[in-house]
Order: C-alpha cells, then sequence, then structure tokens
C-alpha cells in the first residue's frame, strides 16, 4: 500500500516509527512542511489554509492511504483534509481518544491544539466524565528540531510543563503533538510511575492496520520491504541527517513547492 502522511517537520517521524513497527513492507510517502515550521503557534485559518495545500499535494501522489501524523492540524482542519482527500484518513485525536480508560488524564500539546480544545472534546464525547486538563508547550518544538533534548534546559522547561498536570493527579499524560514522542525517555524520569504515558501513534497505528488486513486482497502485490520517500518545503540540506539520527535512514529527499499547482507523482 501507498500511505501518505505529513507534519511541519520531524515529529511526524514518531509516528512513521510507530506505524513501520505494525505495518512493514509497505510504501510511505512523508512530507515535511518545513518552511513553515512551527504550526502550532499559528491560527486557525493558516492551519486550514496549510491543510488545503497539503491535500491538494497529496491528492497527486497516487496513495491508497492518509496519516495525520500532525496534531495540530489534526486538531483544527481534519474536515479539510478528509474533505480534499478521496482516500480513507486516519488521524491520531480520535484514534487516541477511543482507547482512554482513565478518569483523570493530561494532555501536552501545541498551544494552537490546546486552544482548540481537541483532546478534550473528542475525550469527552466518548467518556464525559474524564477530566482533561490540558498544557500547551509552546518551547518543546523549537527545541526538539535543534536536537536540544538532553540538556538542563529542556529539562526545565519540562518539569514547568508537566508540574500542574501532575498537581492535577493525573493517571495518563497524552503526547499530543508528534514532536513529543521524541522526548519519551526525559518525559518518563519526570512523571511518577504510575502515570501512563499515550502515544497516539499507537492507536493510529492499530486502526491502519485493521484496515490494511480488511484490504489485503485488494493490495495483494504487498511489497517486500519497506520504501520510504521524502519532501520538505525548505532547508533541504539538513532533512536526511535528520531522517538518519531518528529512522536510521539516509534517504534521498526531494523539495516541493505546495503553493504552485499541476504537481506530477
Ligand atoms: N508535530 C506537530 C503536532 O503534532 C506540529 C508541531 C509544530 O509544528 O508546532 O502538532
Amino acid at each position: 500500500m501507498r500511505i501518505g502522511l505529513f507534519d511541519s517537520g520531524i515529529g511526524g517521524f514518531s509516528v512513521l516509527k510507530k506505524v513501520i513497527e505494525l505495518c512493514p513492507d509497505n510504501s510511505f510517502i512523508y512530507l515535511a512542511d518545513t518552511a513553515r515550521l512551527p504550526y502550532g503557534v499559528k491560527t486557525n485559518n493558516e492551519i486550514k489554509k496549510i491543510a488545503e495545500e497539503i491535500s491538494s499535494w497529496f491528492s497527486y501522489q497516487k496513495i491508497d492511504a492518509f496519516l495525520v501524523a500532525c496534531n495540530t492540524t489534526n486538531a483544527i482542519a481534519l474536515d479539510v483534509l478528509k474533505n480534499n482527500l478521496d482516500v480513507p484518513v486516519f488521524d491520531l485525536i480520535g484514534s487516541a481518544a477511543s482507547t482512554i480508560k482513565e478518569s483523570r488524564v493530561g494532555v501536552l500539546a501545541t498551544p494552537s491544539t490546546v486552544k482548540n480544545k481537541a483532546y478534550t472534546n473528542a475525550i469527552l464525547d466518548i467518556k464525559p466524565k474524564t477530566f482533561v486538563i490540558e498544557q500547551p508547550c509552546p518551547d518543546f518544538v523549537p527545541m526538539i528540531e535543534m536536537d536540544n533534548i538532553n540538556s538542563d534546559e529542556i529539562t526545565d522547561v519540562a518539569n514547568g510543563y508537566l508540574q500542574p498536570l501532575l498537581k492535577q493527579k493525573i493517571h495518563s499524560l497524552i503526547l499530543g503533538c508528534s514532536h513529543y514522542p521524541l522526548i519519551t525517555p526525559l518525559l518518563t524520569e519526570i512523571l511518577p510511575s504510575g502515570v501512563k504515558l499515550i502515544d497516539p501513534a499507537e492507536a493510529l497505528s492499530l486502526k491502519l492496520k485493521l484496515f490494511m488486513d480488511s484490504k489485503t486482497s485488494n493490495f495483494s502485490k504487498r511489497r517486500k520491504s519497506v520504501d520510504l520517500k521524502f519532501y520538505v518545503t525548505s532547508n533541504l540540506e539538513n532533512f536526511p541527517n535528520k531522517a538518519k539520527h531518528w529512522l536510521d535512514v539516509f534517504p534521498e529527499v526531494n523539495l516541493v513547492s505546495l503553493q504552485k499547482k499541476g504537481w506530477v507523482s
């Protein structure tokens, strides 16, 4: 199967990794909209416009399924993505919300995701009595993109973000931005052992796997290995190293403009 996914930068790597673990031997097209990173401080209108451009680019890529590997776009413009694509769309927020069992849940996410209360609404739709507290984390994405992930600085920042949630005695913590699973070791160190860490990519991968299993006959010519294609909207030079660091591949990366129309796959 040919699967499309996108993020503003390297955050979607955390989703790609989980999906490859469960659904290997497929073809993946990863788009990083690096020219407009970070998404998490943008307005709803900006994110909707971005979602339109991204989905229209992917509509030329002959994909069989699409993964929303960015929570901010998921929170604000899922309808735009779904309307513009004629393949099944798998999202992080809906997938994670349907698996929540705890009654006190914390969410770490970008300021734009938190402002839209997407996780709170998605969880309360399914389990109305759940207590949900969302914490905006504006400093994480720039730090993770700069690979500033083992410093006292990020430890202090993480402590600051987690304290209000821990005061509320949360039982689980959702990593509501796809960049955050990349700092799981740091978060695990700070969190008390009783708090369960939830990476929404796990629920998304399971849904994708179920979908694939149900379609096996239609896609019987399965690949025998994973095939990865990467596209960025700027900073072409840095991206192969980032992919090497996080995914252990050194891919060819292509520069693409999302504004220009008339793409070919
Ligand atoms: N990783 C994305 C998310 O899940 C976007 C983060 C950003 O660019 O601010 O929200």
